[in-house]
């Protein structure tokens, strides 16, 4: 399903370069990869970028592009864990993130719907969290206030309103600030070894190498399999001319986030770890909340987007690992990544032109924390739990008994596949080890995937690749047409 981005974009083909050597080769055209090889080459350092799909392909087209320093109700929290220093940092990269964008707008006349609003994090049942949070972020130096007035259609118990935030079109910007840049379109990296890389496409050289793959791909070194997590959420995007006046995030559990685009309402939420929806329903959820809350609305979209989660919760930019001091990376966004694709892109250029950076070690992901440690273990154990899925379980369906339109992990011959059956009765059979490090796969009903719920990756339900870490499609073990529901032929 396409987002509300791709469809109202105009089609975008980067330009592509000769060389295949650059001083700097940076992996993966997002919104964190583009504005890091923007930055340096406008430092006149050679850049290049290589990137498997097309500009913009990843994760950065299905954003809800809202570009602020309110995320949740974190502030509070970062004082209680990391102080009031780090969390001024952090408040303060990202408060200096959104300037920056509104800088680069004005100053290149990017037309993409830039505009600035309040945004609100908001609750139906708590009080003292968002009485808390806008004292906290208050005291961190961003224009918040506590208050109760929101223009939502319901009645809120409590809200925090941050003045002066900015939401855009994330494609038209990308695209414009693209369109000088040397990106090498459809070169999938599959393998790299200090200064080469090796491609679909062949090989290319890079003095330096900055991971901005969303996921970072390798797993040694750095072990980022060890540390981050993908979460899934959905959105719906909705015609409608009610007068919603800022951008919403709900606080809750199942709270929902708001913005405009235009004549559109976009309405997100149904967060979930990929590879943990097996039931479904998410999209239903959000049907039900446009058709209660903006009844004269109409439903044009639905679309989904995952994004990378650390351990501590805040993101890793700065060097891949100890061991190559030429690579780097940018990861972790947690469903921020429009601002800290910005950190990201001043701390890595200023990291490769030997400029200090006031941000370095507050994203560091060589940072070591006890709480981080104790996550890592967790994180070990759940990946523990899922490989030993494929190892030793034997699922209890058996391959006959799927109804149409219905997947999952069944026996085959003996054997433990992965099998979905259209509506026309043809099933399809993918192995249901996930090719990164081997977790059982689950499929999620809702998007007819195979989703990894160890690191994240996703497969269609032929197989193909959707979602790194993993690099490879899960092996194909055929079509096989049943009749009358019973054996295949
Ligand atoms: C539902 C949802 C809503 C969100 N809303 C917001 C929001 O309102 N505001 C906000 O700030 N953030 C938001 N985010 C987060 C934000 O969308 C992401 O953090 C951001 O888009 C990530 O950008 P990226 O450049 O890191 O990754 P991507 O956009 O995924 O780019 C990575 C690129 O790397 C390429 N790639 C991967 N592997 C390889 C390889 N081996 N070789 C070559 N290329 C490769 C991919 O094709 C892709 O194009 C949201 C996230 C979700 C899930
Ligand atoms: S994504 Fe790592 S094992 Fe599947």
């Amino acid at each position: 399903m396409r987002s509300i981005w791709s469809i109202t974009a105009n089609h975008f083909k980067a330009e592509k370069p000769k060389e295949k050597k650059a001083e700097v080769i940076v992996i993966g055209a997002g919104m964190a990869g583009v504005l890091t090889a923007y930055f340096l080459k406008q430092a006149g350092i050679s850049v290049m970028i290589l990137e498997a799909n097309g500009v913009g392909s990843g994760q950065t087209k299905n954003t809800t592009a809202k570009i602020t320093a309110q995320h949740g109700a974190i502030y509070h929290k970062l004082i209680e864990n990391f102080g009031w220093e780090k969390a001024r940092q952090y408040a303060d990269a990202n408060r200096i993130a959104l300037d920056q964008y509104k800088r680069l707008i004005k100053d290149l006349s990017i037309e993409c719907d830039f505009e600035i609003m309040p945004s609100y994090l908001y609750s139906l049942k708590e009080e003292e969290i968002l009485e808390k949070e806008a004292i906290c972020s208050r005291n961190l130096g961003l224009d918040t206030s506590y208050t109760t007035k929101t223009t939502l259609p319901f009645t809120v118990k409590s809200a925090v309103k941050m003045e002066r935030q900015a939401q855009f079109h994330p494609l038209r910007f990308l695209y414009a600030l693209a369109d000088n840049l040397p990106v090498y379109e459809h070169t999938k990296v599959i393998k790299i070894k200090d200064k080469k890389i090796w491609t679909d496409q062949g090989e290319f050289y890079g003095d330096k190498i900055i991971f901005t793959s969303h996921y970072p791909f390798l797993n040694f070194p750095g072990l980022y399999f060890t540390k981050i997590h993908q979460e899934r959420s959905y959105l719906s995007a909705w015609k409608t001319d009610y007068p919603l006046d800022g951008m919403y995030y709900g606080i809750d559990k199942d709270g929902l986030s708001f913005r405009r685009f235009q004549n559109m309402l976009l309405i997100g939420g149904a967060s979930h770890r990929t590879g943990e929806n097996t039931s479904g329903g998410n999209y239903d959820r959000l049907k039900q909340a446009g058709k209660i809350y903006f009844p004269t609305s109409s439903l044009q979209m639905l679309w989904s987007a995952q994004d990378c989660i650390t351990l501590d919760e805040i993101p890793y930019i700065g060097k891949y690992s100890r061991l190559y001091s030429n690579w780097y990376v940018a990861t972790g966004f947690k469903k921020w990544g429009m601002s800290f694709s910005m950190i990201a892109a001043r701390l890595l250029s200023d990291q490769i032109m030997g400029v200090p950076n006031p941000y370095a070690s507050i994203f560091s992901p060589q940072r070591f924390s006890l709480k981080a440690e104790k996550e890592k273990i967790k994180e070990g154990c759940y990946s523990i739990k899922n490989l030993w899925k494929e190892f030793m379980t034997v699922p209890k369906n058996v391959f006959e008994s799927l109804a149409p339109g219905q997947g999952g992990v069944v026996r085959y011959q003996g054997k433990k596949v992965g099998a979905f059956k259209d509506k026309n009765g043809k099933v399809y059979l993918v192995s249901t080890k996930c090719p990164h490090l081997g977790c059982q796969l689950a499929w999620n009903p809702e998007e007819l995937t195979w989703d990894c719920p160890c690191h994240g990756s996703r497969f269609d339900y032929k197989g193909n690749l959707l979602n790194n870490p993993s690099k490879k499609s899960i092996s194909w073990r055929g079509e096989k047409e049943l009749i009358n529901g019973g054996k295949d032929r």
